[in-house]
């Protein structure tokens, strides 16, 4: 496994790289905007694609990443499904697995630092994001952060993890880089509590002083959503109401880019194709199964993902490979639902 530990220097964030192997598709956590350079470099050294950009909670102290590599290599951009982030790719839920080629998280739902925060669990390690810090924990005064909900998290959750899990969180400002659960539970001095109560009143009495970046950061990392003018100016968008109307048409061809696991999960438009997104550029290329469907059948090619963002990305790059009656369901399944459109599981 290639796993890299990237630290921001201003923020004193930690981003984790994750790849199975060389050659294979990368994931990205917790990546900072001003470091994007770095990690894409970092990237094409190690010959590796980044498939996944995946953020624990939304930031206070620092602008994502998600959208700046989103934007540059079309990766797929995912938090959870909690998150007042208008847009990501993918949402995921408690328990959800993340998975990329070759490696799966285990999404932990742990509220406390934010209503919004997860925690994920790979193998002998866990990323905690701001929840569970070295020595410390993540402050519970702002973004509906709750102490009382911190201390389930960590108390029910994280710390249930067998002793010898390593723990990396996203912050540190000491220059320590990790540490485990076992040392957390001895050591860490917010866990030496002996109630919820204890713990409330630890938390609400640290009267710290907002992160600098706040005003700015907040507002921005929400708004993580892709800018789909273009896709939608060319006509290659359609409404969910339209595409309603499209459902059994034989000369329409829906194509469903989620994975299976989001399929199980959310269930799927009637009669649709499964092509998921990571596949889509050697199902695009000559000979691949949409390049064939497309030319072989003249259907209209309709793709849909869960929020729009994947789908928009497909259409370009279909309209790219010649396939010029691509488009695509403005909004995903999310938008589909909200509209009562009719759903299979
Ligand atoms: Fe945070």
């Amino acid at each position: 496994m290639i796993f890299r530990q990237l630290f921001d220097t201003v923020s004193s964030t930690y981003s984790y790289l994750i790849a199975s192997r060389r050659g294979g598709e990368a994931l990205i956590i917790d990546p900072v905007l001003e470091k994007v350079d770095r990690y894409l470099q970092l990237v094409k050294e190690l010959d590796a694609r980044l498939v996944k950009a995946v953020d624990t909670h939304l930031h206070a102290d620092h602008i994502t990443g998600l959208g700046a590599l989103r934007d540059r290599t079309h990766c797929i951009t995912v938090m959870g499904e909690q998150s007042s982030v208008d847009v990501v790719s993918m949402r995921v839920g408690d328990r959800d697995k993340l998975q990329i080629e070759g490696i799966t998280l285990d999404a932990i739902y742990t509220p406390g630092h934010t209503d919004d925060s997860y925690s994920f669990r790979m193998g002998d390690r866990v990323f905690t994001g701001d929840t569970l810090l070295i020595r410390g924990t993540g402050r519970t005064d702002f973004q509906n952060g709750d102490a009382r909900a911190q201390y389930d998290s960590i108390f029910n959750k994280l710390l249930k993890l067998p002793d010898e899990t390593l723990v990396f969180p996203a912050h540190d400002y000491k220059g320590d880089t990790v540490s485990t659960i076992g040392e957390e539970k001895a050591f860490n001095p917010r866990l030496q509590v002996k109630s919820i109560d204890q713990y409330v009143d630890l938390m609400n009495s640290l009267n710290l002083p907002n992160p600098k970046m706040m005003d700015v950061a907040v507002p921005s990392n929400m708004r993580q959503g892709l800018a789909q003018e273009t896709v939608a100016k060319r006509g290659w968008a359609l409404t969910v109401r339209e595409a309603v109307e499209l459902v059994g048409r034989p000369d329409v061809a829906f194509v469903d880019l989620r994975e299976t696991l989001e399929r199980e999960k959310h269930g799927s438009i009637f009669g649709s194709l499964h092509a998921p997104y990571p596949d889509l550029q050697a199902n695009l290329r000559p000979g691949g199964m949409l390049r064939a469907l497309a030319s072989a059948t003249n259907k209209r090619i309709l793709f849909y993902c869960a929020f729009g963002e994947r789908s928009a990305m497909a259409v370009q790059a279909a309209q790219d490979a010649g396939i010029t009656s691509a488009c695509h369901v403005q909004g995903g399944l999310d938008a589909w639902k909200k509209a009562e459109g009719p759903i299979v599981r």
